[in-house]
């Protein structure tokens, strides 16, 4: 190996070259058999990523799926609260990613050390926490929440009940509007749903009077505004199959696109555009991972998800109280 593990762990893999004969497909399907190993891949991940996992969803789902597979190691190729997710749900496991530097910037806008003065400012509040988020924010928090169930688990607490939601101010607004709560809100937000621009999507919207705007809660309020359906990615993904339209608009990172194509070839998906020069919305972070560093990752088994047990099981509570309600209140 030209690297040694620390330089991995801390770098990723730089400067290795992987024989441009080999089919990595092929390549990668030998070392899922050989390592008993798991893809999980979020819908935000390239095409090729996507067709290689064995599972492919949401927050939720991906979290149910970390915590019941029997696989040896889990390969997530997500972001690395995703990874933390899983080591947190299921600590027997390695769980390895292809890139330790993909984070998140949505999670990155909450760091513990202010989080934790921002509870003690706010005496008798529940905390609910967005999944996105890292272990540190999970173990100040006492529910997490993802965007399939996060209006469903608010409502289910007491009315009166004061609530701290954390750290995407979009989606807590959306629930606040959507529950006529007032819960308190952390000012953070997601880098790809913050740009869309509203009137891009409105002169799509002429060009395209019968496509359908549909829109994830982590968008602004005034894209959401304009939406025909607002859900999490699994709930886009299911919209535009059961729905009769045949064109979209889609407000959400790109890599969705392509399940939606698949579920659905004939019909058609226009990326939102964001407020820059580009057509549509990549995640940075999320495309920081490739093919070529999933099929390392799994080879050399780096590099690795390692947690603090402390900081796991303190983290660990509020997600299993999330799964625990999820599951009592019949959120698929
Ligand atoms: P979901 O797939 O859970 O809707 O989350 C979207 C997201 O932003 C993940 O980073
Ligand atoms: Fe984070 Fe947004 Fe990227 Fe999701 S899409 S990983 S919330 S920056």
């Amino acid at each position: 190996m030209i690297q040694d593990v620390h330089n991995i762990q801390k770098m990723g893999y730089v400067n290795i070259d992987i024989d441009p004969t080999l089919d990595l497909f092929v390549e990668i399907e030998k070392l899922k058999i050989e390592k008993n190993a798991i893809i999980l891949a979020h819908y935000y991940q390239d095409a090729d990523i996507q067709d290689i996992a064995d599972y492919i969803g949401d927050s939720l789902g991906l979290a149910r799926q970390a915590q019941a597979t029997n696989a040896d190691m889990i390969v997530f190729a997500g972001v690395h609260f995703m990874a933390e997710t899983a080591k947190i749900l299921n600590p027997t496991k390695k769980v390895v990613l292809p890139d330790l530097n993909a984070g998140c910037s949505l999670s990155d806008s909450c760091p513990p050390f202010l989080f934790e003065k921002f509870i003690v400012q706010h005496p008798n509040h529940v905390v609910i926490s967005y999944i996105n988020c890292s272990a540190g924010i999970k173990a100040l928090s006492d529910i997490i929440c993802t965007s399939s169930n996060a209006q469903a688990i608010v409502e289910s607490l007491p009315k009166e009940q004061n609530i701290i939601f954390a750290p995407d101010r979009n989606l807590g607004a959306y629930i606040n509007k959507h529950t006529g709560r007032n819960m308190v809100l952390w000012n953070g937000a997601c880098m790809v749903h913050e740009i869309f621009s509203l009137e891009k999507i409105i002169k799509l919207k002429v060009r395209h009077p019968e496509a359908k705007v549909i829109a994830h809660p982590e968008c602004e309020e005034a894209v959401l505004a304009i939406a025909d359906f607002i859900g999490s990615t699994s709930q886009m993904l299911s919209f535009t199959q059961k729905d009769n339209c045949s064109e979209f608009i889609v407000a959400t990172e790109t890599g969705i696109i392509h399940q939606m194509i698949k579920n659905s070839p004939g019909k058609h998906f226009i990326p939102a555009p964001p407020t820059n020069a580009c057509a549509c919305n990549d995640c940075p972070h999320m495309k920081l991972n490739t093919l070529e560093k999933l099929y390392l990752c799994m080879k050399y088994e780096l590099p690795e998800l390692w947690m603090d047990e402390t900081l796991r099981l303190a983290a660990k509570k509020p997600m299993d109280r999330m799964l625990a309600l999820s599951k009592e209140l019949g959120i698929q």
